[in-house]
């Protein structure tokens, strides 16, 4: 038996929402490779579509689901797809989400309540689905939900998707304990990494700005994350729940200048 084994997840099936691209299909690549067959949700179908071959691919089956995160129907049909396609659910990565920097002032109420049930809501709500067919169908569970270093320091501009990001870290730790020890509940603090969500903020001068305020001299891979998400996901993690794993590359405040309010 070697230590490599307990990041395998042979025969076990993984739930990803937002795996259309970015961080969310990086995830599913990642279980794929370790053995596990998933299900993946998104709005573009065409998006999935093309993770689906790449995880086919690798020897693995990939169920594609139309999904809108914020709908409760699609919420079900998603998490249901796991159980109808491969009679179990192991693994429920809380990805959708995401708000852009706006000043606290120009903020509608409404926007910042979206912000709050675009990335805590839903990730409580798939919870709720998925941790009683987890006990049912496997008897066990990891959820792992896709938090920002925003929801660890503060930034100006950041009140919604800091405030929001942030209580989605501290529902992970709310979740782990009430769901111990059978089901484990850990998040990823992610940094500034390259999608196209984070594209459409980045020019050459603000990229070259967040590395070099970031110690490790680069922005994160996708990779970067779904190697956490697979450990998070795996048995190699069986003793740790209620943890915000940061993976930033050394940041201990935001890499991205934002203009205070009276700037
Ligand atoms: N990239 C970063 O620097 C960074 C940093 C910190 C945290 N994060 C977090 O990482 C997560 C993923 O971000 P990313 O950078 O990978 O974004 P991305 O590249 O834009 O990918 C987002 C994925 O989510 C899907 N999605 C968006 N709205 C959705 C909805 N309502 N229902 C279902 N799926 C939806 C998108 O597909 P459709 O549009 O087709 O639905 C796409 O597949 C987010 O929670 C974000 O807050 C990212």
């Amino acid at each position: 038996m070697s230590i490599l084994d307990r990041f395998r997840l042979d025969g076990k099936v993984a739930v990803i929402t937002g795996a259309g691209r970015g961080i969310g299909a990086a995830c599913a690549k990642a279980f794929a490779d370790a053995g596990a067959n998933v299900v993946i949700g998104a709005r573009t179908i065409s998006e999935l579509e093309s993770v689906a071959a790449e995880i086919e691919a690798k020897g693995q089956k990939a169920k594609i689901v139309k999904l809108d995160v914020l709908n409760q129907q699609d919420r079900e049909n998603f998490i249901n797809a796991a159980i109808e396609t491969f009679g179990r659910i192991d693994i429920l990565v809380n990805n959708a989400g995401g708000f852009p920097p706006k000043p606290a002032l120009k903020t509608s109420i409404e926007e910042f309540e979206a912000a709050f049930r675009f990335n805590v809501s839903t990730a409580l709500a798939c919870s709720q689905i998925a941790i009683p067919k987890m006990i049912e169908t496997a008897g066990a569970g990891s959820i792992i939900n896709i938090s920002s270093i925003a929801g660890q320091e503060p930034s100006s501009q950041f009140a919604a998707y800091g405030v929001a990001k942030s209580s989605l870290s501290f529902l992970t730790k709310e979740l782990a304990q009430e769901f111990a020890p059978k089901i484990r509940v850990n998040a990823i603090g992610v940094g500034s990494t390259k999608t196209e969500a984070l594209n459409t903020v980045l020019t050459p001068e603000i990229e070259q700005t967040m590395v070099d305020l970031t110690p490790m001299a680069r922005l994160g891979e996708v990779e970067d994350i779904s190697a956490c998400a697979l450990y998070l996901a795996s048995p190699a993690s069986a003793y740790l729940t209620g943890d915000i794993i940061q993976v930033n590359g050394g940041l201990n405040s935001l890499n991205m200048k934002m203009p205070r309010a009276f700037d």
